[in-house]
């Protein structure tokens, strides 16, 4: 069931955005070779909590940490670990967050001292189709038009789109209807509503799109062993536009 959410409530959402923004800020600036992201999950549920709000994602089906920290190949879900980061690595650090009992979502991946410059071209083109998903996010577009928009572009660089894990409704839950795949076709799917409040969040391989699941049952990964990167928001369809809530 798709629910739409009052101004009120979108608000809400809002601050909690805000402060996720924050927080990811915070992150860019600690993030560096030699850093662990048990440590990052650590500053993050701090933060958190100093600022009246609570990681989401901790205990959500069994999940253990605030944050999930995928690194390289690892395309999501991956644990917080003691694994010092390397120079060149690249780490996707995605959290939910619940301020007042408005969540919010959003994913950034980071890249950990220099990246090589085609390493860079796929945090770029993660990204950008992120903010190409949101520019068809209207009232009375279709679901297709979001993933066609993320997936023609992406492709159109060379990349490849996962499609075993999609965006989702947000609020009172995580995972709420509907999923918002990040590929299709212009026109099919159904219809954007004014109140829905919606994560976009595209996963873009450097390789082939398929993807192997881990033996601890959440991280995903890619099959070629070749880099993902990944970049989340929340976001509101209102009659004006897509209101991004996580916005950095
Ligand atoms: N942004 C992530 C997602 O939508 C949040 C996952 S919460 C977890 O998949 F607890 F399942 F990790
Ligand atoms: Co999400």
């Amino acid at each position: 069931m798709i629910t739409l959410k009052s101004e009120r409530e979108i608000n809400q959402m809002m601050e909690t955005g805000k402060l996720l923004a924050a927080c990811h800020k915070e992150i860019s600036k600690i993030i560096k070779p030699g850093i662990t992201t048990i440590e990052i999950d650590r500053f993050v549920e701090e933060f958190l909590v100093q600022n009246g709000a609570t990681p989401e994602q901790k205990g959500y089906k069994g999940y253990q940490f605030a944050t999930c920290a995928s690194i390289n190949d690892e395309i999501c879900h991956g644990f917080p670990r003691k694994t010092p980061l390397k120079n060149g690595d690249i780490v996707t650090i995605d959290m939910v967050v619940n301020l007042n009992g408005g969540l919010a979502d959003s994913a950034w991946t980071y890249a950990v001292g220099n990246v090589t410059q085609k390493v860079n071209h796929l945090l770029e083109v993660t990204k950008k189709s992120l903010y190409k998903g949101i520019e068809q996010a209207q009232v009375g577009n279709r679901l297709g038009d979001i993933g066609h928009a993320i997936q023609s572009y992406v492709e159109s660089e060379g990349f490849s789109v996962v499609r075993d894990f999609t965006g989702h409704g947000i609020g009172p839950t995580i995972h709420e209807d509907p999923q918002i795949p990040h590929f299709g076709s212009p026109g099919k799917g159904s219809r954007l509503k004014e109140g829905m409040v919606i994560t976009i969040e595209p996963m873009v391989n450097e390789g082939i799109w398929y993807s192997q699941m881990d033996s601890n049952g959440w991280t995903a990964r890619t099959v070629d062993g070749k880099l993902s990167a990944q970049y989340e928001h929340t976001l509101a369809i209102t009659k004006n536009g897509p209101v991004i809530l996580t916005l950095q």
